[in-house]
């Protein structure tokens, strides 16, 4: 893995990471979410300006957005903010077909490095997306609660759906620094 860089994102990478968004979170997805679910997601959170807000409020507020680089191509991506009722990670994706390397490790590895000890934060997982769930586990966390996918989006990352969009079942896990 040591072809593998983890660093900040910078500005300019928010079109190589909303290009990886659009195309990684829909297969992440695909046959589990509605896809007009989906394509909300997409539409309200992959845009090149979304990421650019993100990125621009990273490094104040504990706020981290990060990228794995190989030979100066965006593969991954991370982004944690402590801006909710809780600090969370809101995303975690590698680039389809680099699975299982250990990218997404490397990047988990460089956020727990910068939290202050004792930090606790949540993710949320949808409970049908088992590769994830076995990836968090091994990472020591725990599983805290079952939500609604759809409106933990609406709630914590202000994605819009119409309001009889079907439930999607939900994971909240737990990790809590020194635990690991
Ligand atoms: C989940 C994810 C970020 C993990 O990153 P990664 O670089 O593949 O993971 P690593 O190589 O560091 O660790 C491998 C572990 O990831 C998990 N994993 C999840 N999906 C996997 C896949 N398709 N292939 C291999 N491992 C996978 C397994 O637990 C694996 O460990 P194991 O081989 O002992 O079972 C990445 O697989 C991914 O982007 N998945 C699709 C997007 C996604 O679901 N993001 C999380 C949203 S909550």
């Amino acid at each position: 893995m040591t072809d593998i860089l983890i660093r900040d994102a910078k500005r300019t990478d928010a079109s190589a990471i909303a290009a990886l968004g659009q195309v990684a979170f829909p297969l992440a997805y695909k046959g589990f979410i509605p896809d007009a679910v989906i394509a909300t997601a997409v539409e309200q959170t992959y845009s090149v300006a979304a990421i650019e807000r993100l990125i621009d409020q990273a490094g104040a507020d504990d706020a981290h957005f990060l990228v794995a680089e190989r030979d100066g191509v965006v593969v991954g991506y991370l982004h944690y903010d402590s801006v909710g009722p809780e600090p969370e990670l809101h995303r975690i994706y590698v680039a389809p077909g680099q699975f299982g390397e250990g990218i997404g490790s490397l990047l988990l590895r460089e956020l727990h490095e910068r939290l202050v000890p004792g930090t606790s934060y949540i993710l949320m997982v949808m409970a049908a997306n088992d590769g994830a769930v076995r990836f968090y586990e091994r990472h020591g966390f725990v599983r805290d609660r079952e939500v609604d996918g759809v409106e933990h989006y609406r709630l914590h990352m202000g994605v819009t759906n119409p309001s009889d969009t079907p439930a999607v079942p939900a994971l909240i896990m737990r990790f809590s620094s020194g635990e690991e």
